[in-house]
C-alpha cells in the first residue's frame, strides 16, 4: 500500500506528542497497517516558534487552510483545539475526501452529529478516542466492547486538571491557585482553565460518553454542571474525616428509558474504587445490564498518553483504508432522548450548615427535613474554637433531588441558620 501521508492541526503538547509516536513507533507501526505513516503538514499559530520536537521547518504553516486543501494528504489530525473554525476546516476537509482524527471535545459535543453526518456522507472515519479521559479507550470500548449490553450507568472522573488539583489539596493540604498553575505547566489544564474548574470540560466529555452509552443524542445543554472553584480546604478536611474523598463526578444514569446526566464536585466513600483515583489519572466505571461493573483506568491528560490515542485512531483509520471500509463503522443514536426530572434523580447529600447555637434549633432543622420526605442518616454537631456559630453536618439517606431543593430553598429563610456553608452529592 502506498505511503499514508497525515496534516497535523497544532503542535502543542498533544501534537509534538503524535509526532514522536508516529516517529519513534515507525517500524512498529508500519508492521500492523503495511505501510509507512507520515507527517506532511503541519498548522500551527506561530510558525517561527520554538518546538519541543525536531521537525523541518518545511513542514510548518501559519495557515490551515494550506493542509486542509493538500490533495496529497490523506488523514488530518486535529489537535489545536477550538470550535466554530475548527469546524470549518474539518467539515471542508471531510469534503476533500480527508479522514479525520481529534482529540477536541468541545467541537465533537457540541457538533459531533453534524460532523459524523459528513462523515457518513462522504464515507470517511472520524475518530475522536483522545476527546475523552486522554490516555483510556474508552470510546472504542463502549461502541465496540458493550456493543451487545445495555448500560445503566457510566461514572467518571473525567477532567485531569480538576482531579490534580483536589488531590494535592487533599493529600499536601496545598492551595487551589498553586496546584492550578502547576497543572497548567503540566500540559493538562486547557488553554482557558476556566472549562476544566468549572467541570464544563467534564460536562463535554459526559455528553459525549453518554451519546455512546445511552445510544442517544446527549448534548452539553442535557448535562446538569458545577465545578470545583467554591470547594474549600475545611470541605475536604470534612470529607477526609467522614470517611470520603472530595471528587469531580460525572454521573450519567439510566433509569427505564430516561437518562440524567450530571457533572458536580461528590463525596466518594473511601471504599469505592474510584476515591483512589489520583493527581491526573482518570477512570470510567461502566455498570452494563448484563456485564455489571466494570472500571477503567489510566492517565486523562498530557502529551503521550493523549497522543497514543490519537495515534491508535490513526491506525485504525489506515486499518480500514487497506479493508476499503471508510466511514463505514459509524455509530448514529437511534434511541430518543428522555430526560429524568429532578423528582426522579436520587442521591445521598452532606450538608454543613453555620447555625445558631442555641436550645431548638437542631428540632428547626430537622422538621424541615420531615416536611419535604428526606430521611437522614447521620446527624453531628461540630465544635469549631474559630466559628461563633454551631457547625451542623448532616449526611442524608437517598433523597430526590427536587426534594432536597426544597430543604435547601426553606432553610434560606430559617432565621436560626446563618449559613448554608456547602452542599455535596454523597456517593457509596
Ligand atoms: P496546545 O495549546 O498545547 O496546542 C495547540 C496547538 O494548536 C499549538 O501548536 C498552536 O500553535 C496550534 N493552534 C492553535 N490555534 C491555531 C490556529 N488558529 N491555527 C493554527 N494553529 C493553531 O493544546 P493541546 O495540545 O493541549 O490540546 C490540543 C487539543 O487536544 C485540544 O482540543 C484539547 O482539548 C485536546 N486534548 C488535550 C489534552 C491534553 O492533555 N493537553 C488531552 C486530551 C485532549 P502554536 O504552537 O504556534 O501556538
Ligand atoms: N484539560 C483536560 C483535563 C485535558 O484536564 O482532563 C484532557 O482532556
Amino acid at each position: 500500500m502506498k505511503p499514508v501521508k497525515v496534516g497535523l492541526l497544532g503542535l502543542g503538547t498533544v501534537g509534538t506528542g503524535v509526532v514522536r509516536i508516529v516517529e519513534g513507533n515507525q517500524e512498529d507501526l508500519r508492521s500492523q497497517v503495511g505501510s509507512t505513516i507520515s507527517v506532511e503538514k503541519i498548522a500551527v499559530k506561530n510558525p517561527e516558534k520554538a518546538r519541543n520536537v525536531v521537525v523541518e521547518q518545511s513542514k510548518l504553516t501559519g495557515d490551515p487552510w494550506d493542509v486542509i486543501n493538500d490533495p496529497e494528504i490523506d488523514v488530518i489530525i486535529e489537535v489545536m483545539g477550538g470550535v466554530e473554525k475548527t469546524k470549518e476546516y474539518l467539515l471542508e476537509a471531510l469534503e476533500n475526501g480527508k479522514h479525520i482524527v481529534t482529540a477536541n471535545k468541545d467541537l465533537m459535543a457540541l457538533h459531533g452529529a453534524e460532523i459524523l453526518a459528513k462523515a457518513q456522507e462522504k464515507q470517511c472515519d472520524v475518530f475522536y478516542e483522545a476527546s475523552v479521559a486522554g490516555g483510556i479507550p474508552i470510546i472504542r470500548t463502549l461502541i465496540e466492547g458493550f456493543s451487545s449490553d445495555r448500560i445503566i450507568r457510566i461514572m467518571g472522573i473525567v477532567n485531569g486538571t480538576t482531579n490534580y488539583i483536589l488531590t494535592k489539596m487533599s493529600q499536601e493540604g496545598a492551595s487551589y491557585e498553586e496546584v492550578l498553575k502547576e497543572a497548567q505547566e503540566l500540559g493538562y489544564a486547557e488553554s482557558d482553565p476556566t472549562s476544566d474548574v468549572e467541570g464544563l470540560d467534564a460536562a463535554r466529555k459526559m455528553a459525549i460518553l453518554a451519546t455512546l452509552g445511552f445510544r442517544s443524542n446527549v448534548e452539553l445543554g442535557d448535562v446538569s454542571v458545577k465545578g470545583i472553584s467554591q470547594i474549600s480546604s475545611e470541605d475536604i478536611a470534612f470529607a477526609k474525616k467522614l470517611g470520603y474523598e472530595m471528587k469531580l463526578l460525572g454521573i450519567a444514569e439510566r433509569n427505564g428509558d430516561q437518562f440524567n446526566i450530571s457533572v458536580q464536585p461528590t463525596m466518594v466513600s473511601q471504599s469505592h474504587p474510584l476515591a483512589s483515583v489520583n493527581g491526573v489519572f482518570n477512570a470510567v466505571y461502566v455498570h452494563g445490564e448484563a456485564v455489571g461493573e466494570t472500571m477503567f483506568y489510566g492517565a486523562g491528560a498530557g502529551e503521550m498518553p493523549t497522543a497514543t490515542s490519537v495515534v491508535a485512531d490513526l491506525v485504525a483509520v489506515v486499518k480500514n483504508l487497506k479493508l476499503g471500509v471508510n466511514g463505514l463503522k459509524a455509530i448514529t443514536p437511534y434511541k430518543p432522548k428522555l430526560l429524568t426530572s429532578d423528582e426522579e434523580v436520587f442521591s445521598k447529600n452532606f450538608i454543613l450548615l453555620h447555625v445558631d447555637d442555641k436550645a431548638g434549633v437542631l428540632a428547626q432543622i430537622t422538621q424541615v427535613f420531615a416536611e419535604f420526605g428526606v430521611s437522614l442518616a447521620s446527624v453531628v454537631q461540630q465544635p469549631n474554637e474559630h466559628n461563633p456559630n454551631a457547625e451542623i453536618i448532616i449526611i442524608t439517606h437517598s433523597a430526590s433531588k427536587a426534594s432536597m431543593q426544597k430543604v435547601l430553598n426553606h432553610f434560606e429563610s430559617l432565621e436560626v441558620i446563618r449559613r448554608i456553608k456547602s452542599v455535596y452529592r454523597v456517593e457509596g
